[in-house]
């Protein structure tokens, strides 16, 4: 697939639905004059309870849309697809690809004092092993324990952060990290940075909670600097917001989480 490599192009940036969010906001703050496109497969959300195959399967369709887009690079900003399909994704297009699961890992072992450190993630995040293998890669000695909260992303979807519900469920995932005696978590989840607050009520103040949002648009602005991507033409940078289901939905809860009108449009497969 033939894709021009000029700094002016877009950044693609896509996730199973509304969560890469928070990941596109950190992305829109720290780098102000560029375009963006983002693609959320609302049609097919969640990822996080499905099978590696078709998680790989829906990633690399999901960069098909953005390439349509002439996009300069990939950020899969859905965890899923980071644990699993970003190899697959790196073969698939020509463009720097970046996932959330290095620079989530970095900023933890950054952190972590005690070396143990915990990771929250969807069922297929967790299975895949995605941010163990890296963690110890990178540290040996660390000492990790992963929970699967399968109850968090539709709680967040509803919009109960701090209710009692999310609270008692909460407390119930959050009971072996407790144990383990970590001294961070990851957030290993495009949704989770949206119960921060209530995490950390349980938690406590000596857990420092990993966003990788941040982490990612850092890493992103490395990255497009050493490709000689960026674009410093200030300009009023244009957004353009795609989902493959239910735009209304969408709409009002990105206008309102990104605190901006935004332009969107329903993208069919
Ligand atoms: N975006 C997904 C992730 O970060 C969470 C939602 C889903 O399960 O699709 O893993």
């Amino acid at each position: 697939m033939p894709v021009l490599k000029t700094h002016q192009q877009p950044i693609g940036i896509f996730d199973s639905g509304l969560g890469g969010l928070t990941v596109a906001k950190a992305v829109l703050k720290l780098l102000p004059n560029e375009d963006i496109v983002y693609f959320g497969d609302t049609a097919r959300v969640p990822y996080g309870t499905k099978s590696k195959d078709s998680i790989i399967r829906f990633s690399l369709q999901n960069a098909d849309v953005l390439l349509e887009h002439k996009v300069k690079a990939i950020v899969v900003a859905c965890n899923s697809s980071s644990s699993y399909a970003l190899p697959a994704l790196k073969r698939h297009v020509n463009v720097p690809v970046l996932g959330v699961i290095g620079p989530g890992v970095r900023k933890a072992l950054a952190m972590t004092r005690s070396g143990r450190v915990g990771v929250v993630a969807t069922p297929a995040t967790v299975k895949s092993g995605a941010y163990q293998k890296q963690l110890l890669k990178q540290r040996p000695t660390c000492m990790i324990q992963a929970q699967a909260c399968p109850l968090f992303v539709p709680l967040v979807e509803e919009g109960w952060f701090d209710r009692g519900v999310t609270v008692s469920v909460a407390q119930e995932y959050l009971r072996p990290i407790q144990r383990a005696k970590v001294d961070t978590l990851i957030l290993g989840c495009t949704h989770y940075p949206l119960l921060k607050q209530t995490l950390k009520s349980i938690l406590g103040p000596d857990v420092f909670l990993v966003d990788s949002a941040q982490e990612v648009a850092l890493e992103l602005q490395g990255l497009l600097a050493r490709e000689g991507l960026l674009n410093a033409s200030r300009h009023k940078a244009k957004n353009l917001f795609l989902v493959s289901d239910g735009p209304d939905h969408f709409r009002k809860l990105a206008g309102k989480f990104l605190g901006r009108e935004i332009v969107l449009k329903k993208k069919s497969f």
